[in-house]
């Protein structure tokens, strides 16, 4: 790739291509939870947080009703910080002059001005669209009045609330790099591997240590051992819709027996795989700016309520907060253990979070991956047909189009599930079987019957 082409479909600040057509799609803004005072106790004195996406700077705040506005950071008079700004019932106060701004940016009060002054009615914050969604607050960069698109009728947003939990990280990366970790089934035969197995008791929802669906002469297997045992996947994708890719991952396992791996990626930057044999994830890659990324994670579950309590402190251990930042990092080699690459795992960093382990992929490549340098091989096909995609629909939005998947309400509606399966098959019939399999799943889901 030239250096010119990697610039394109990286950079995503104002004004620039990639920019452009991100700024086409909803972008998740904030975990909903995130303003909840348990987790920030700085939220019951003042719902307000400032929020950085995709290169710019915004205060997120809640007014007295609950309503969620979302305004530009600096304040139109004379441009100080709105994210200190005093919350009241009907708006955001900046503390310079005393300006009010309501959810939609109008300008309520200006104080300082004399009595009769109509400089408030010339004035106006510009206030973007947001959509709170599967404890998500989602927001619209795109250009002002124009309508947003609709989010499709995936699990994770139609899942009820006592069977869906949100979170988020920080990854130190370029937002393309990360999506791309999740579009390259390959990898967890090697990063994620443990170079033993442990007893399938006790691994419920442990992504990689939970059984594959189907057995082995009569064994369940859990998942990394078969990621550990057959290593060269044969790997294909199919488009379900435009922009929407179904990557079937096939292993054969013996002349009985055939691993399948099922999972989904959304353009531009979202994937969907399965957690385990009843739980899917749906992982969205959201550009805080060319460097810095927040992945953001939709569980869903098809069979019992979430234990949500018990997945957030699971989450909370690993990450500093305000900022969902990890505490491990390049600051301390993410862990990097030696001992334990040699003996237990294939990376070296850790067992239980699996999420650290595709931080270092993702992070030890650099802020932004030179992809001047690299060699890619068959098992890199879908990054490749991604960035295809990606160099099109950015032409498509110079162009003045509609890139894939900006949606209408009935396109959305559409689109639902998608399918995402991990199991052991027949052989000679694993299509069959995992599509069963699937809608097995489905079936069992409650939620899905009403
Ligand atoms: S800068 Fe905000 S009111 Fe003056
Ligand atoms: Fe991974």
């Amino acid at each position: 790739m030239q250096a010119e082409q990697n610039e394109l479909i990286t950079r995503i600040g104002p004004g620039t291509p990639a920019g452009a057509l991100l700024r086409s799609y909803r972008q998740p803004a904030a975990l909903v939870a995130e303003f909840d005072a348990d987790l920030d106790p700085r939220m019951a004195e003042r719902p307000v947080k400032a929020v950085r996406l995709l290169g710019e700077d915004f205060v997120l705040f809640r007014d007295g009703a609950g309503r969620w506005g979302l305004l530009d950071r600096q304040c139109p008079h004379r441009g100080a910080d709105l994210a200190f700004g005093r919350h009241e019932p009907e708006g955001l106060r900046c503390p310079f002059h005393g300006w009010k701004f309501a959810v939609d940016g109008t300008c309520l009060e200006t104080p300082a001005e004399p009595t009769g002054s109509t400089l408030c009615n010339r004035v106006r914050q510009r206030s973007y669209p947001v959509q709170e969604r599967a404890g998500v607050v989602f927001a619209w960069l795109g250009p002002e009045g124009a309508e947003p698109p609709a989010l499709p009728a995936f699990d994770c947003f139609s899942a009820p609330d006592s069977h869906r939990f949100a979170f988020k990280g920080l990854w130190h990366c370029n937002w393309l790099q990360a999506f791309e970790v999740g579009i390259d089934p390959a990898h967890p035969s090697f990063l994620h591997r443990y170079l033993q197995d442990e007893s399938l008791e006790g691994s419920y929802g442990r992504q990689f240590r939970a059984a594959s669906v189907g057995e082995v002469a009569g064994e369940r297997w859990p998942m990394t051992r078969v990621m550990r045992e057959f290593g060269q996947p044969e790997l294909r994708f199919d488009a379900v819709a435009e922009g929407l890719l179904r990557l079937t991952t096939i292993r054969p396992m013996s002349d009985e027996l055939m691993h399948v791996r099922v999972t989904h990626a959304m353009f531009p930057a979202t994937f969907v795989i399965p957690l385990s044999e009843t739980i899917t994830i749906t992982q969205m890659h959201v550009p805080i700016d060319d460097t810095h990324t927040y992945w953001y994670s939709f569980f869903a579950s098809f069979a019992e309520p979430l234990d949500k309590a018990a997945m957030r402190a699971q989450r909370l251990a690993c990450v500093t907060l305000p900022d969902f930042a990890p505490k491990n990092g390049r600051h301390n080699d993410w862990g990097f253990n030696p001992e334990e690459q040699r003996t237990r795992t294939y990376l070296g960093m850790g067992e239980d979070d699996i999420n650290l382990h595709d931080q270092w992929a993702v992070e030890s490549m650099g802020a932004i991956q030179d992809r001047t340098k690299e060699h890619l091989g068959s098992s890199d096909k879908v990054i490749m047909a991604n960035r295809r995609t990606l160099v099109k629909a950015i032409e498509t939005v110079r162009a003045g189009g509609r890139p894939p998947m900006v949606l209408s309400a009935e396109e959305a509606a559409a689109l639902t599930g998608p399918d995402t399966i991990d199991c052991i098959a027949p052989a000679e019939r694993w299509e069959a079987f995992w599509t069963d399999a699937a809608a097995a799943k489905r079936a069992g889901a409650e939620w899905l019957r009403s």
